[in-house]
């Protein structure tokens, strides 16, 4: 599909969000093996989390309407064939942890982009738990019994510390991970109110393995990482009113918020909210970013990983300079990421320069409209929208269809804004 985006005189509204991801990737997941059923509202209605569903269901559990019958930790059956995780490296990596302590294999595959992205960093650890595990092509299981144990990750992955602390569940004694840089804590909040003993610290998580875990009720925040588009359009456009309602904002994920309020937007930040484990506001943008130009490293980087793209189209309005560097993982996600945005912005006229692990952008030039590739990659496409909205003319983005990863909609709700 080919969108069409033109610059409107204003946006005004307020975009209905898809829950969050990364939480309801969880919440299936744990509430499939939970002991009963599970009632997840808000769940996220994008492809990736489909395809946790789906892998979850050819394991044998059912799921429907939020409603998870789990089967408890050790009443997962093998499933007829491989288990497809389409686009999703949530998936892939998740499921791995859990499948690596079942007494039978299973094998994982997905898309091109996924069937590219580097799944050592989940496989090697899952060995030293004493696994069966290989790749490609993924296969865990079928092994003895996991041991538990002390893992200092390289890279900082939530989905690699997700996916240990899921073998975990099925290993004698503690898992402890250590990362190099604190990442998103949702699976430890979700284990602790199922039940399970966790000692939660920054970049630090020891876990003793629960008996079983207690059913999951929960409430799904809006996604802030979809979130992100519209607080960036709102401080880059000269005339925006955007109400964004019921954002998740938990600390691990927030640092965004950080970044637009150093940069001058006043986020409007209100009726902030503890929504069972997850911090909860409402966030009313007013105003434009302001500052000369932004620099971050490799510290920061992992706190905000899926917002690089959306925040280097913020950084091509800023007037001055913006450099941003340790973020070579951009490379190894749906797209490598650094490359699709070099692209895509510098074709709508950015000075913008690739390095091997950022960025240097020149703000202040000004965007025109061209024909840009979205590269199969949600974000890489629906941060070039927002790019369209302060470019002169009209942008073309081809694959456009791909934002039903994540934020089904997307494309409705920019119309609506813009109208
Ligand atoms: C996610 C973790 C991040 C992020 C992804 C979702 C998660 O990936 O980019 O969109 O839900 O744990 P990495 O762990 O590979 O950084």
């Amino acid at each position: 599909m080919l969108a069409r985006v033109r610059p409107p005189r204003r946006l005004r509204g307020s975009p209905r969000l898809p829950g969050d991801k990364s939480i309801s990737h969880r919440a299936l997941i744990l509430g499939a093996v939970a002991d009963g059923e599970s009632v997840i509202e808000g769940l996220a209605s994008g492809q990736d989390v489909l395809s946790t569903a789906r892998c979850l269901q050819a394991l044998g559990v059912q799921i429907k309407d939020g409603r998870v019958a789990g089967v408890g930790l050790g009443g997962l059956h093998p499933a007829s064939g491989a288990l497809d995780c389409g686009n999703s490296g949530t998936s892939m990596r998740l499921l791995a942890g859990l499948l690596a302590g079942q007494s039978f294999v299973s094998e994982l595959v997905g898309d091109a982009s996924l069937s590219r992205r580097p799944m050592a960093r989940v496989v090697d650890p899952l060995l030293e738990m004493g696994a069966v595990a290989s790749h490609p092509p993924l296969r865990v299981g079928g092994g003895g019994g996991l041991r538990g144990g002390e893992h200092r990750l390289a890279v900082a992955s939530a989905q690699v510390k997700s996916a240990l602390l899921l073998a975990g569940l099925y290993a004698h004694g503690d898992t402890v991970v250590i990362e190099p840089a604190p990442t998103r804590d949702h699976t430890e909040l979700m284990l602790r109110a199922m039940g399970v003993e966790l000692e939660i610290g920054p970049g630090r998580v020891r876990m003793t393995p629960p008996s079983s875990l207690h059913p999951l009720r929960i409430q799904i925040p809006g996604d802030l990482s979809a979130a992100a588009f519209w607080l960036v359009a709102a401080g880059i456009h000269p005339q925006s009113e955007i109400d964004l309602l019921g954002v998740g904002v938990n600390p691990t994920r927030s640092r965004l918020l950080d970044v637009l309020a150093a940069l001058g937007a006043d986020l409007g930040r209100e009726n902030m909210r503890q929504v069972g484990s997850e911090a909860v506001a409402d966030l009313r943008p007013r105003g434009r970013l302001a500052a000369p130009g932004l620099q971050l490293g490799a510290d920061e980087v992992a706190a905000l990983i899926d917002e690089m793209p959306i925040l280097a189209v913020a950084a091509t309005c800023l007037p001055g300079g913006s450099r941003i560097s340790g973020a070579g993982e951009l490379r190894n996600k749906e797209s490598d990421r650094l490359r699709a945005m070099s692209l895509g912005l510098g074709a709508m006229g950015a000075a913008i320069e690739e390095t091997p692990d950022g960025w240097v952008i020149e703000g202040g030039s000004g965007l025109h409209g061209a024909r840009v590739d979205a590269m199969g990659d949600h974000r890489v496409a629906m941060a070039l929208a927002i790019a369209a909205l302060v470019a002169e003319g009209e942008t073309e983005i081809d694959g456009a269809e791909c934002v039903d990863i994540s934020y089904p909609g997307f494309w409705e709700e920019l119309d609506r804004l813009c109208s």
